[in-house]
């Protein structure tokens, strides 16, 4: 049978917790799984079930910053596929690029842009894993989206739709930089989830990505960016994304 994984981003780890027959598997005690060291990631994979759906979800990511390859950041995608995963819901705390957006929104990733300057797929090809050249037109389903939407509706949240830029961090953005990133396009920027949706459509999954906007990004407000509001936004998001997760989980196929 087919499986849902999720991948749960920064202090937005309360989702795991509400799953039934839940299994919990520290990062520690899988061979080949990189550690995740960033505050407010607990690193952990949890199996359970919701209603009737078979979800695994990993909480805590590593990330490149950690020091990880792009390979090492992406492995936890292998794990899934040979799971059964076909379906991958990725989230993660970002910076909000795009002047729409306020702290403590949820966007639906439309599309991405890589600017870590790796690639999971770098090196040798396994073709009877995934092609060499992997398609990436539609890397966020539209349909998943599609859905999101209309599960947001029913919670009443409006759910915008934007793209992801990952740089590799760790230092914040500059002004100049976020000037940059919303003049390419770009309506986020966070350090993670591109390696994680690169190595998913290779897999051939089709992947839902939901950012939670933790701040606005550098030089948009007269202040400075801190790890705490991240912390702080995600903690006082993570109960409606638990919400949103568990409406949309069931209606991916
Ligand atoms: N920039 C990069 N990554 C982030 C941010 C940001 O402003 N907020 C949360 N993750």
């Amino acid at each position: 049978m087919s499986a849902v994984g999720v991948i749960l981003g920064s202090g937005l780890g309360s989702f795991a917790d509400t799953l039934e027959n839940r299994k919990e598997t520290p990062y520690s005690e899988i061979p080949g799984w990189p550690a995740s060291t960033a505050i407010g990631h607990a690193g952990k994979l949890v199996t359970g079930r919701l209603c009737g759906t078979e979800v695994i979800v990993l909480a805590g990511r590593a990330h490149l910053y950690e020091g990880y390859t792009a390979q090492q950041v992406a492995y936890p995608i292998r794990e899934l596929a040979c799971r059964g995963v076909t379906s991958l819901v990725v989230t993660n705390a970002a910076g909000g690029v795009n002047l729409n957006y306020k702290p403590g929104d949820l966007v639906l990733i439309s599309d991405h842009i890589n600017l870590l300057g790796v690639n999971p797929l770098i090196g040798a090809n396994d073709a009877s894993l995934g092609p060499r050249f992997p398609d990436m037109s539609e890397a966020y389903s539209r349909d998943y989206r599609e859905i999101a939407k209309q599960a947001g509706v029913a919670l009443g949240l409006t759910l915008q739709e934007g793209v992801y830029a990952a740089v590799s961090g760790p230092s914040y953005e500059t002004p100049a930089e976020i000037r940059f990133l919303r003049t390419i396009g770009a309506d986020l920027v966070g350090m993670s989830t591109v390696p994680e949706v690169i190595a998913a459509n290779h897999r051939g999954m089709k992947v839902l990505g939901i950012s939670c906007v933790t701040n606005m990004a550098a030089g948009i407000l007269p202040q400075k960016l801190t790890h705490q509001e991240v912390i702080d936004t995600g903690e006082r998001v993570k109960d409606t994304l638990a919400a949103l997760l568990r409406a949309v989980i069931p209606q991916l196929k």
